[in-house]
């Protein structure tokens, strides 16, 4: 993991050679209903109440909006506070800050691996690596969406945030080793999620300037709407509905940056409702705050039980990454990723390249590790010698002949999956994630297709002029197994195998969802199984993570649930 940032810092950093900073237009001023908690009433009453501003929560209130009077909560600030903090210049400061205004909050899953959740209005679309392509249409089907309008959602979507990008020097040569290595056809530039190799969209704009789902909010409707930002909620209120026979969701509580409490409630109109869009970590987390979840796990924490599910939490998966290295003896370009592998064994391949590594981010780097591991709840087999380790690979990536690029995995699905547990009652400390990457054999098998196939590029002719001859594929594995890119225990053995490699040096493309998943705690609406008046829609509720990338699908299912919802409050209206 260490590896990676530094990888992608060297990347991003560079990128801004590429994009330097033209004048953006400063969209705060535009939005009015976009205010501090601390200036929020004490008590006060909305038709819908949307819980996370998020990639899914901005589209789907938004979209809510133009039907009813709507609340937005988001715990993080504005990704318009400074307009340059959003530039692709800015990507690796954010993700690696860690002060308590910081867009990223670090965490290590209890496999080992660095991650971390967005916190900030937009969610992961202001952190996030920016790649923008849409899910298969048999995962549109599978999903039970609507496909006509998930097509009219997506294009909504894309209108204010999806770009082309430029295509350079690596990334064609990795594009036609891609082709030689039989990743075919070549579908050229498309959102759309085609086997074969393709090139995908981006929502980085040609200066660098990054477009995110708080963008989403410009489709508003500025009366109807109000957005607050550090309104933390703590935990959504039920009463018991009599003529249901169910706990039914009438409000939340939430706390604003001062610390002050305040309450927000839904009026008792029957389709009034509230909607968790609090993220992967951030939903499951708040419904078990709320008294959903395993009742004696609850009850270990002191929470009222509201009702017993011992499904919340359950199912958290994240899509493992696995890479290699590729020192270049040209010179190469800056580039982000932008082509694609969709191969029919199960596996993405992606690339960047422009890679430098200098001293500048080892120390900070050393300092993130040694941050998330003071935090409380730290897996305790996370001892300082294994963080000694991950500070020698930074260190040892401080080395400035390494270039070149890099060309990562990630395989579809996946099926390995977890669970999430609370460690503390406060919403915004890190709850405890397991993941079990590679679990399940199938994910393994995925893997090892998929660096086989990476392989194959590597030993192009396309690709030939950007890799040393002297240096065997052998030696990037060796290279890699030298690096502690994660807190896993290695496995060091005379004999190669791709299987172990995929499992010692994982790393997350953070993919990461379930926890409140469809057909387990919501229903094919996004209705929570056993109560009244809430929904949870966003990428908690996924079985596998859509596309190549998820962030287009994300963003699409806010818009799309958001216009079901009205339409549901319009058909109520005529009876
Ligand atoms: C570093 C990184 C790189 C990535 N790269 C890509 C990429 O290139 N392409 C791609 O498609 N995807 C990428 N992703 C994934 C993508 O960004 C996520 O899948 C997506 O943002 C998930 O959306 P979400 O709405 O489910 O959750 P989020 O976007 O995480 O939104 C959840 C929101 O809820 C808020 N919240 C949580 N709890 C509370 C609470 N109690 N009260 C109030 N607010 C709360 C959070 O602050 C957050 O803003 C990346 C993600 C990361 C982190
Ligand atoms: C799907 O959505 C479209 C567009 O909103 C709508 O016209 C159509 O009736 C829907 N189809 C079904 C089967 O609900
Ligand atoms: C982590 O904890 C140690 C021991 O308490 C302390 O010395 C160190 O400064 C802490 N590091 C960070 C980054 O918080």
């Amino acid at each position: 993991m260490g590896w990676f940032m530094e990888h992608f810092i060297r990347l991003f950093l560079a990128g801004s050679l590429f994009f330097n900073g033209l004048s953006y237009s400063h969209k705060a001023s535009k939005y009015t209903f976009i205010k501090e908690a601390r200036v929020a009433p004490p008590r006060s009453t909305y038709e819908y109440i949307v819980i996370g501003g998020g990639s899914c929560g901005c589209p789907l209130a938004a979209t809510l909006s133009q039907g009813g009077k709507v609340l937005l909560l988001e715990r993080g600030g504005s990704p318009y506070r400074n307009p340059e903090e959003i530039n692709i210049q800015k990507f690796v400061h954010s993700l690696a800050d860690t002060s308590p205004s910081s867009f990223s909050q670090q965490f290590i899953s209890t496999d080992g691996v660095l991650n971390s959740r967005a916190r900030v209005l937009g969610g992961g679309s202001v952190l996030n690596a920016g790649f923008y392509s849409r899910a298969s249409y048999s995962y549109i089907r599978e999903s039970g969406w609507n496909e006509s309008l998930a097509e009219s959602s997506y294009k909504w979507v894309e209108k204010k945030v999806a770009f082309e990008p430029p295509m350079m020097q690596w990334q064609t040569a990795v594009r036609d080793g891609l082709l030689e290595a039989g990743v075919l056809p070549y579908n050229g530039f498309t959102f759309d999620h085609l086997y074969g190799t393709k090139v995908g969209g981006s929502i980085f704009d040609k200066e660098g300037h990054r477009h995110t789902a708080a963008d989403l909010l410009e489709y508003a409707d500025p009366i109807k709407i109000s957005v607050y930002l550090h309104a933390t909620v703590q935990k959504i209120l039920f009463r018991y509905n009599q003529e249901k026979r169910k706990p039914q969701a009438y409000g939340v509580i939430f706390e604003d940056a001062l610390g002050v409490i305040h309450r927000a409630y839904i009026g008792s109109k029957m389709k009034n409702e509230i909607i968790v869009s609090a993220g992967a970590i951030g939903s499951p987390q708040l419904l078990m705050l709320s008294g959903i979840g395993p009742a004696n796990h609850l009850k270990s924490h002191g929470i009222q039980v509201v009702l017993d599910q011992p499904l919340v939490g359950q199912g958290m998966a994240d899509n493992p990454m696995n890479v290699l290295i590729v020192p270049s003896p040209l010179p190469v370009e800056v580039s982000l990723i932008q082509t694609v592998g969709i191969t029919r064994s199960g596996s993405f391949i992606e690339t960047a390249s422009g890679l430098g590594f200098g001293h500048s981010w080892t120390d900070r780097l050393r300092g993130i590790f040694e941050f998330v591991s003071n935090q409380s709840g730290l897996p305790p087999k996370f001892l300082p010698e294994a963080m000694e380790s991950v500070a020698d690979t930074i260190r040892s990536l401080a080395n400035p002949i390494l270039k070149g690029g890099v060309i990562l995995e990630k395989i579809i699905g996946p099926r390995s999956s977890g669970h999430l547990e609370l460690l503390t009652n406060k919403p915004n400390d890190n709850p405890s994630v397991t993941f079990n990457y590679f679990k399940d054999p199938e994910d393994l098998r995925m893997c090892v297709e998929g660096m086989k196939t990476i392989i194959k590029v590597i030993n192009s002719k396309a690709f030939s002029r950007f890799r040393y001859h002297n240096m065997p594929v052998q030696a990037l594995f060796d290279l890699m197994l030298q690096l502690s890119v994660n807190l896993r225990p290695k496995h060091p053995s005379a004999a190669f195998s791709l299987e172990q490699y995929c499992i010692d040096t994982v790393l997350t493309i953070w993919h990461y969802h379930g926890g409140c998943q469809q057909g387990k705690v919501v229903d094919h609406n996004y209705n929570v199984i056993g109560v009244e008046a809430l929904r949870v829609i966003d990428g908690s509720t996924f079985h596998g993570s859509p596309g190549t990338n998820p962030q287009a699908t994300v963003m699409m299912l806010g818009r799309y649930m958001g216009q079901n919802i009205i339409k549901r409050r319009l058909s109520q209206g005529r009876k």
